[in-house]
């Protein structure tokens, strides 16, 4: 396919819309969705994490197209989505060290990297000879896959360089006319991307943190490590072990600025800022009462991680289009579900972080 015809092909489409509350009673419309990706389409799915661009996991045309739909560069690999974990075999090299894994967080938030087979092609992985599994949880993912009959190759549906998804609002922002068709399957229950873990005998490497903590998953193996990038910035020259770790993700047009420092030093020096400047805050419910309530953008109970995972994306995107000329957020801890939060806003803040 030439690039004018690729062109055509993913930028003028008619997406069409659907809602899926019971994957049983629309078996009819997924069905629909299977055949579009059958035949090459791309169709966006909801996962528990955030929303997917689908494509033929084992077909070279999907992967261009899901690259060019996203504005993505082409060696950056693609996550493959199984119904079962048991069909992680058929296209990669699985290990006990695998099905460890599987039996404890499959269905479910963890992505996993494992040597790939001849069937899943190279356009797919970026030209990497590894490939990334992930078998979701959510209903209308879990029964879409499996009405395939193949794996869904998918990276979040966002443009390249804007917030994963976690609504179909979000979703259509930036898909609408570029995929064949948009299944709104509700709010993303976690609201990140899933733990990447790449997979090297029995040893484990967290290359990013989500929804499976780095304590749950020492729970299962021995050995695990977090990948240096996850907290660091690349050294100039410095070659990543997972291609995404190289390209700048999410930034907000208005610089955002994480705080750190005492409960009442961070208020207060937030109440000084709405006084003096058009800022945006992410805040803690607990806070709410004690902030001017223009471009305050409520994340969560300041103890409730699962809660701000959930909500942080979506903030991110209101504070964006709000005419602020500065985002606060908290620093997040870094324990728990807190590192997977810590990775994410961290590099939305191009590293920027104020003792206050
Ligand atoms: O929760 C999720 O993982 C979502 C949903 C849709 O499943 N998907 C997602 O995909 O976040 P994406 O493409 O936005 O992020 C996938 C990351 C990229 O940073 C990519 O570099 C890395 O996974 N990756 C994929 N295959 C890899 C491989 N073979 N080796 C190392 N890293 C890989
Ligand atoms: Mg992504």
């Amino acid at each position: 396919m030439s690039f004018n015809e690729l062109f055509t092909e993913v930028f003028f489409l008619q997406t069409e819309h659907i809602r899926i509350t019971d994957p049983q009673a629309q078996e009819g419309t997924l069905l629909r969705a299977a055949e579009i990706l059958r035949s090459g389409g791309l169709v966006v799915f909801p996962t528990e994490t955030v929303y997917g661009l689908g494509g033929d996991g084992t077909r070279d045309e999907a992967a261009k197209k899901i690259y060019a739909a996203k504005g993505r560069p082409s060696d950056n690999p693609l996550i493959i989505h199984i119904a079962s974990p048991a069909d992680a075999e058929k296209y990669a090299y699985t290990n006990p060290t695998y099905e460890k894994l599987a039996s404890a967080f499959m269905p479910g938030p963890l992505t996993v990297i494992l040597p790939k087979r001849e069937n899943i092609p190279t356009s797919t992985t970026g030209g990497l000879d590894s490939v990334a599994i992930r078998c979701p949880s959510h209903p209308v993912a879990h029964r879409l896959i499996e009405l395939c009959g193949f794996p869904i190759a998918a990276p979040s549906a966002n443009l390249s360089g804007k917030p994963s998804p976690t609504c179909s609002a979000h979703v259509a922002q930036d898909m609408d006319g570029r995929v064949n068709m948009i299944i709104d399957g509700g709010e993303s229950e976690v609201g990140l991307e899933s733990t990447i873990v790449k997979i090297d005998g029995d040893r484990l490497t967290i290359l990013r943190p989500g929804g499976i903590t780095y304590d749950a998953l020492c729970m299962v193996c021995e050995h695990v490590t977090v990948a240096d990038a996850v907290l660091h910035q690349l050294k100039d020259g410095e070659r990543p072990l997972s291609p995404g770790m190289k390209y700048r993700h999410y930034a907000p047009t208005a610089p955002l600025v994480l705080l750190k420092g005492e409960v009442d030093a961070v208020l207060t020096f937030l109440q000084n800022e709405q006084n003096q400047k058009r800022c945006a805050i992410l805040c803690y419910d607990e806070e709410i009462a004690h902030l001017h309530p223009d471009k305050l953008f409520p994340i969560g109970a300041r103890a409730d991680l699962a809660a701000q995972a959930h909500t942080l994306f979506h903030a991110l995107r209101d504070a964006d289009r709000t005419d602020a000329e500065i985002i606060y957020a908290h620093l997040p801890p870094m324990d728990g579900l807190g590192l997977a939060l810590y990775n994410r806003m961290i590099r939305a803040a191009a590293h920027t972080v104020l003792e206050v």
